[in-house]
């Protein structure tokens, strides 16, 4: 596999990016922080479904911003709790959030560092989980190291579950999202400097820089099943989380899809891959 392209100074660009949009999104409608403080909850119901009971299970969130989500699987039972994230106001505020909910550090614990550090920078050895995903593999450079990275810290027994943007989405035009206008299968980065941020398009921001890649479905399987882990399933989905091209209409369900009238693609898709015990 060649391996992908880009600049030297991907990890502190987009380090600086999303330090600067944390306060953005903890103040922002999509992530109703206030809300998630009583709802408790932020798991997609596919996740839910797909996840399984996590009752008793530890678990490992790997970029896991400010924590949403990791606290949402303590919420529904995991025994203990673990995020990484590499920007620090990010772990703060996901440490904030878990002791104002009552949680202390045995059962919830966030640690800054970079995802490749992972096994070296979280406190145990191995988690019956590892969760990760909803816009986390398009900032990594090289889905090979990440997949063993993630693969060494699931426990016998345990598994990997990973749900994704389709990388299909990429390749398509903005506003239909069915022609295709950019290649499926590029290794080079993707460097844009855009203010704002999917919560607030308009918000002023200083920290624009952003380093991001593709990574083909044949890729991360390949990746995840060189590791020894077991694919237990790949699943692709109709419906994605935000307005991806103009033509997408949100369901009662509060997800996107195609009109009913037009050819589906997939839009995210799933993975769980097991460690035998
Ligand atoms: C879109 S968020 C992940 C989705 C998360 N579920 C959420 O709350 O929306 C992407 C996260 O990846 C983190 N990130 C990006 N590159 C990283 C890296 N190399 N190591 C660790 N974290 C990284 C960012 O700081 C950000 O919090």
């Amino acid at each position: 596999m060649r391996p992908h392209t880009g600049p030297d100074d991907w990890r502190e660009a987009n380090r600086a990016r999303w330090d600067e949009r944390v306060p953005l999104h903890l103040e922002s409608d999509h992530y109703d922080h206030e809300g998630f403080r009583r709802t408790r909850d932020a798991i997609r119901p596919f996740e839910a479904a797909e996840v399984g009971e996590v009752t008793g299970r530890s678990l490992l969130h790997l970029q896991c911003h400010f924590g949403q989500d990791t606290l949402s699987w303590l919420h529904r039972g995991a025994s203990r709790v673990v995020g990484l994230d590499f920007s620090e106001p990010a772990v703060d505020a996901a440490r904030g959030t878990a002791a104002e909910l009552g949680h202390d550090t045995d059962r919830a614990s966030f640690v800054a560092a970079d995802v490749y550090d992972a096994a070296e920078a979280v406190p145990d050895d191995s988690y019956d989980i590892v969760y990760t995903g909803i816009g986390a593999l398009n900032w990594l450079p090289d889905v090979v190291r990440w997949a063993e990275t993630a693969a060494s810290l699931v426990a016998p027994g345990g598994f990997l579950y990973l749900a994704e943007f389709h990388p299909l989405c990429d390749a398509l035009d903005d506003t239909t999202g069915s022609r295709v206008v950019h290649d499926y299968f590029s290794r080079d980065a993707w460097v844009e400097e855009t203010s704002g941020t999917y919560t607030d398009f308009d918000a002023p921001t200083v920290h624009n820089r952003a380093v991001e890649w593709q990574h083909p479905i044949g890729d991360v399987v390949s990746a995840v099943a060189a590791t020894g882990l077991r694919i237990e399933f790949l699943h692709e989905h109709d419906m994605t989380l935000f307005q991806r091209f103009g033509a997408l209409e949100r369901g009662d369900d509060g997800f996107y899809r195609l009109p009913a009238d037009r050819p589906r693609v997939p839009l995210m898709y799933s993975l769980k891959a097991t460690r035998p015990a």
